[in-house]
C-alpha cells in the first residue's frame, strides 16, 4: 500500500464545533490495566488511532481476547497466561512498556523488550526500575529483554521519584495495588490521565488515593480480590489544546466539546494572554480572535504545568504573533525538530539549547512538509491551513498514531485537508 500525506490549501478557517476524542495516553493505560481484572472489563470512549492497535496487539500478545465495537473496546484478561511483550511491538510504540506494572501485579513477573531510543530524547525507563526495586522487583538484562521477578513477592514500599514522571507513576501505580501493605508515592506525575488510571483501578477493586496530587497511597490487596470492570475514557486535553490552536489561528469561533476545560487551565491561560476570548462550560472549550496575536513565553513542565505535548501547536501560533516569543522545553530532550519544519513555510525561530526563540511573521507559506513526530504532524496541518498556497504534509503515519480522523475532523471544521495516497 502506498503511503498517503494530506494536502491542505491554504488561507483557510476553522469555525464550527468539534467533538474530542478519548484520551490516547489515559485508554492506552486504561487497556493496561485491564490485565489486573482476570476477566472482561470494557473500556469505552477508547480513540480509534494506531497506537491503540498497538496495544490491542501487545494484550492479544499475552493471551487476552480484545474486541471492538465503535469506540468501545473489551479487553478479556481471564486467559492471560505469557507475560512477555515482544520487541516488535515495543519498538513501534514505547508505551507497550506500561504493561510492565499489570504483569508484576498479576503474576509477580514480567519479561518485555527494552524500548530503544526515541525520536524526542533519550526516554529513559530508569525510575520505572527503581521505583519497582523499592517493591521487592528484581531486574536483569537478557538480549535485549527486561526480565522482572519478586521472588519474595511485592511489598509496599515509600517511593519517592526524583522527576515526575507519567509511566513510571503508571507503572508504580499498577504494580503496587497488589502488593503486601502500603505504597506511597512521592513526587507523583499528577496529570488527568493519572486520575483517570486510579478511577478505574478503584473501579475494579484497588484502594488507591490521592490521585492528581504529588502524593499517590496504594493499600494493596490480593489479586483474587480484584475484577473487571466498566470504564469510560476522559477526553483528550491534547486533542482539545491543538483544535483550540486551529482556533486561535484562523480566529474562529471553534467550540471544543468532550473535555473538561479544568485538564487545560494553563494553556488556556496562554491563549488568552495571547490575545485570544476564551469561554468554558461543564464538557467543552469556545474559542474566538479578532485582534492581533500577542506574543508569549512558556516553558513546559509536568501537569498542571504547560504540557510538552502542546509545545508544537504553540510554537506555530508564536510564529504568526506580532513580537518575540520564547519557548522552553523543559520535559523531553530534543523536542524542537519541529521547528525547522515551520521554518521552511517560513516562519523564524532560532534554537539554542532547550530554549526556542520566535520572531513573529505576517505569514506562512505552504510547502512540502514532514511531520517529525505526533504533534508536530498535527501543528504542520494547522499551518497549512493558515498558509498561502498548498501544504503536502508527509509522514503521517505519526498522525494517525493519536489523532483520530484528524483530516475528517477539519473538515468538519470548514477547512480544505485532505488525505490522498502519495
Ligand atoms: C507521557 C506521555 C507523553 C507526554 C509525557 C509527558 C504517554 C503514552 N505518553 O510519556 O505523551 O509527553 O508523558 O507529559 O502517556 N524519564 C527518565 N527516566 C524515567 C522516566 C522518564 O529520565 O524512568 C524522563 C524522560 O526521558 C522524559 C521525562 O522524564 O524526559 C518525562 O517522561 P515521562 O513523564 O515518563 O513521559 P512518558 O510517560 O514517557
Amino acid at each position: 500500500m502506498s503511503e498517503e500525506i494530506i494536502v491542505v490549501e491554504g488561507n483557510g478557517t476553522l469555525t464550527g464545533e468539534v467533538r474530542v476524542s478519548g484520551a490516547k495516553n489515559s485508554a492506552l493505560k486504561l487497556l493496561a490495566a485491564t490485565l489486573l481484572g482476570q476477566g472482561p472489563s470494557v473500556v469505552r470512549n477508547v480513540p480509534l488511532i494506531s497506537d491503540i492497535e498497538v496495544m490491542s496487539e501487545v494484550l492479544r500478545t499475552l493471551g487476552a481476547a480484545v474486541t471492538r465495537e465503535g469506540h468501545a473496546v473489551t479487553v478479556d484478561t481471564a486467559d492471560v497466561s505469557s507475560f512477555e511483550t515482544p520487541y516488535e511491538l515495543v519498538s513501534k510504540m514505547r508505551a507497550s512498556i506500561s504493561v510492565l506494572g499489570p504483569l508484576i501485579g498479576r503474576f509477580g513477573r514480567a519479561r518485555v523488550a527494552m524500548p530503544g531510543g526515541c525520536q524526542i530524547g533519550a526516554r529513559k525507563i530508569d525510575m520505572h526500575l527503581a521505583g519497582l526495586e523499592h517493591l521487592g522487583v528484581e531486574f536483569t538484562v537478557d538480549h535485549g529483554y527486561l526480565e522482572a521477578n519478586a521472588p519474595d513477592g511485592l511489598h509496599g514500599a515509600e517511593v519517592m521519584l526524583t522527576f515526575p514522571s507519567v509511566g513510571a507513576t503508571e507503572n508504580l501505580l499498577m504494580a503496587a495495588v497488589t502488593a503486601e501493605g502500603t505504597t506511597i508515592i512521592e513526587n507523583a506525575a499528577r496529570e488527568p490521565e493519572i486520575v483517570d488510571l486510579c478511577n478505574m483501578l478503584n473501579e475494579m477493586g484497588c484502594k488507591v488515593t490521592g490521585g492528581g496530587t504529588p502524593s499517590i497511597t496504594i493499600e494493596g490487596v490480593d489479586l483474587s480480590e480484584l475484577h473487571p470492570c466498566d470504564h469510560v475514557t476522559v477526553g483528550d486535553r491534547i486533542e482539545a489544546g491543538t483544535f483550540l490552536v486551529g482556533g486561535a489561528l484562523t480566529g474562529g469561533p471553534l467550540k471544543v466539546t468532550g473535555i473538561d476545560p479544568r485538564f487545560l487551565r494553563m494553556a488556556l491561560m496562554k491563549l488568552r494572554e495571547m490575545g485570544c476570548d476564551v469561554e468554558t462550560g461543564e464538557d467543552w472549550i469556545g474559542i474566538a480572535r479578532t485582534g492581533e496575536l500577542r506574543p508569549v513565553e512558556i516553558q513546559t513542565l509536568p501537569h498542571p504545568g504547560f504540557p510538552t505535548d502542546l509545545q508544537a501547536q504553540f510554537m506555530l501560533l508564536a510564529a504568526l504573533a506580532d513580537g518575540n516569543s520564547v519557548i522552553t522545553e523543559n520535559v523531553f530532550e530534543n523536542r524542537f525538530m519541529f521547528a525547522a519544519e515551520l521554518c521552511r513555510m517560513g516562519a523564524n525561530i532560532t534554537i539554542e539549547g532547550h530554549h526556542a526563540f520566535i520572531q513573529g511573521v505576517k505569514s506562512l507559506q505552504g510547502a512540502p512538509v514532514s511531520s517529525t513526530d505526533l504533534r508536530a504532524g498535527g501543528a504542520l496541518v494547522l499551518a497549512g491551513v493558515i498558509a498561502e498556497g498548498q501544504t503536502t504534509v508527509h509522514e503521517i503515519r505519526h498522525i494517525d498514531r493519536g489523532y483520530e480522523d484528524y483530516a475528517g475532523k477539519l473538515q468538519s471544521l470548514g477547512a480544505d485537508v485532505k488525505r490522498v495516497k502519495a
